[in-house]
């Protein structure tokens, strides 16, 4: 494929502090959101997003994040719905977002397992032109065959195979995207490849951003490789400052064998902040949160999804099964895995006994946590050690309210953050990719 994004530097950063890019995801269906209570609206309704996003705007962050869910999780057989069901599509959402704010990104993933190019570019290269250069799209190749069979035409493809796809996915998407001359009639595109066919001219212009801007989710070696060759935000996990050290030097790291300069790939980890006016009340806060999050009901499901087996009998204040799991990925469908359920369960079993924990208690131990917990000041100061420390380029806040969830953190930490220089007081540019310090893609020689 051809490297269409040239090595970038921040044009307009002054000297000073390495500024953060901040970016706020609208909770889906997880267990990082609490659904119950006076602050919790709709996760459907339109007024929720923009309260969101009006309130990311204000803020000034770079973009609005929104995840996919193909099909609606199931748990032992039944529909879960112990958090909350359905999910609008994305770049729908986005669109109507474009009318209601002015600078926002506005960043939709869309499984690259399960579209095609042709629609999808023109559906990303439509919101980048009706939002004025503000589109962004997360490939995801999107992890379990459960989801597939909504989208089946035959088997479906097995890891290695959903990369290969994304790769030439996102290829004939930039294809398309370079397809029209500055002010001339669209070249045709002619594209063959093992998973797509495509001929004839594309129906849009080329688009404010000239491509909307690339983020990539997805963690093994070949995730990592397709988002050094392709993107230019990557959304991971690994928020600890250790984690993230050590994920920022091994996707740096990976760059140059691509020829692009580090500055070109943002890393950008998903955290949750709990805020609070003293360093005791934020721990105490972070803590009801956790409870409300892991429910009696919600501990057992995250148990059962370890041990295979129905545990409905048991008490989620007594203590763990002394039996080993007897896995069955079918009990829990739809939902990420979370690695060997015999290591799973061995750890969980260990920290119960070596702390005299419950089932619930244990699962609130083990599954999340709330990345930055304190005063504003102390996360403020927080968060400017990771970037310095070079564990991010920046977040992805996930609030646990939906919507008024950020409301708190654009009040009391953004004053405080751009007092300290590492962000941005006001938008510099109206794009995307400007706030990012992105150049606009050079079209291929000979191609515009
Ligand atoms: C931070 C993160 C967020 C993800 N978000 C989504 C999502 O919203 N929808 C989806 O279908 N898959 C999502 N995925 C799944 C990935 O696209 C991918 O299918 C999965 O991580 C397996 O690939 P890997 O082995 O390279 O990690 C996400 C993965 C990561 C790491």
């Amino acid at each position: 494929m051809t490297t269409t994004t040239a090595p970038s530097r921040t044009p307009s950063a002054p000297p000073g502090p390495r500024r953060m890019h901040l970016a706020a995801h609208f909770p889906g269906v997880n267990n990082t959101t609490v659904w119950t209570g006076d602050r919790v609206g709709s996760q459907i309704d339109f007024a929720s997003f923009e309260h969101l996003a009006r309130t990311a705007e204000r803020g000034r962050f770079d973009f609005f994040f929104l995840a996919e869910g193909l099909r609606l999780r199931e748990h032992k057989g039944r529909i879960h719905d112990l958090d909350v069901m359905g999910r609008p599509e994305a770049v729908t959402v986005l669109s109507a977002l474009a009318a209601v704010t002015d600078r926002l990104g506005l960043a939709a993933t869309v499984s690259a397992t399960f579209n095609e190019p042709y629609e999808l570019a023109r559906r990303l290269s439509t919101l980048d032109h009706l939002s004025g250069g503000r589109a962004a799209w997360n490939v995801v190749t999107t992890s379990d065959a459960f989801t597939g069979e909504n989208f089946r035409r035959g088997g479906y493809l097995d890891h290695a195979d959903r990369y290969v796809r994304a790769a030439e996915f996102v290829a004939t998407a930039r294809e398309l995207w370079d397809s029209w001359p500055a002010g001339g009639t669209p070249r045709p595109v002619a594209h063959q490849g093992p998973h797509f066919s495509v001929r004839g001219e594309f129906t849009l212009p080329r688009s404010p951003q000239g491509h909307p801007v690339i983020i990539q989710a997805g963690d093994s070696a070949e995730g990592r490789d397709f988002a050094a060759a392709t993107a230019d935000v990557i959304f991971t996990r690994h928020s600890t400052l250790e984690a993230g050290r050590e994920f920022y030097a091994d996707v740096k790291g990976r760059l140059p064998a691509h020829g692009r300069d580090a500055d070109a790939l943002k890393i950008m980890p998903g955290v949750t902040f709990v805020l609070g006016d003293t360093a005791a009340d934020a721990q105490e806060r972070a803590a009801t949160i956790r409870r409300q999050q892991v429910s009696p009901q919600n501990a057992l499901v995250a148990l059962e999804q370890v041990w295979g087996v129905d545990l409905s009998a048991y008490d989620p204040d007594g203590p763990l099964p002394d039996f080993d799991p007897v896995p069955d990925p079918r009990l829990a469908q739809g939902r990420v895995r979370i690695g060997d359920p015999k290591a799973v369960a061995d750890r969980w079993r260990a920290l119960s006994e070596a702390k005299g924990l419950s089932i619930r208690e244990t699962v609130i131990e083990t599954t999340g946590r709330q990345s930055f917990v304190g005063t504003p000041a102390a996360v403020a100061e927080e968060m400017a050690a990771f970037v310095a420390a070079r564990a991010a380029d920046g977040f992805i806040l996930v609030p646990h309210l939906t919507p008024g969830g950020l409301d708190d953190f654009v009040d009391r930490v953004v004053p405080l953050l751009q007092e300290r220089g590492v962000l941005r007081p006001e938008y510099e540019g109206a794009t995307l990719r400007s706030h990012l310090g992105l150049p606009e893609p050079v079209r291929p020689a000979g191609k515009g």
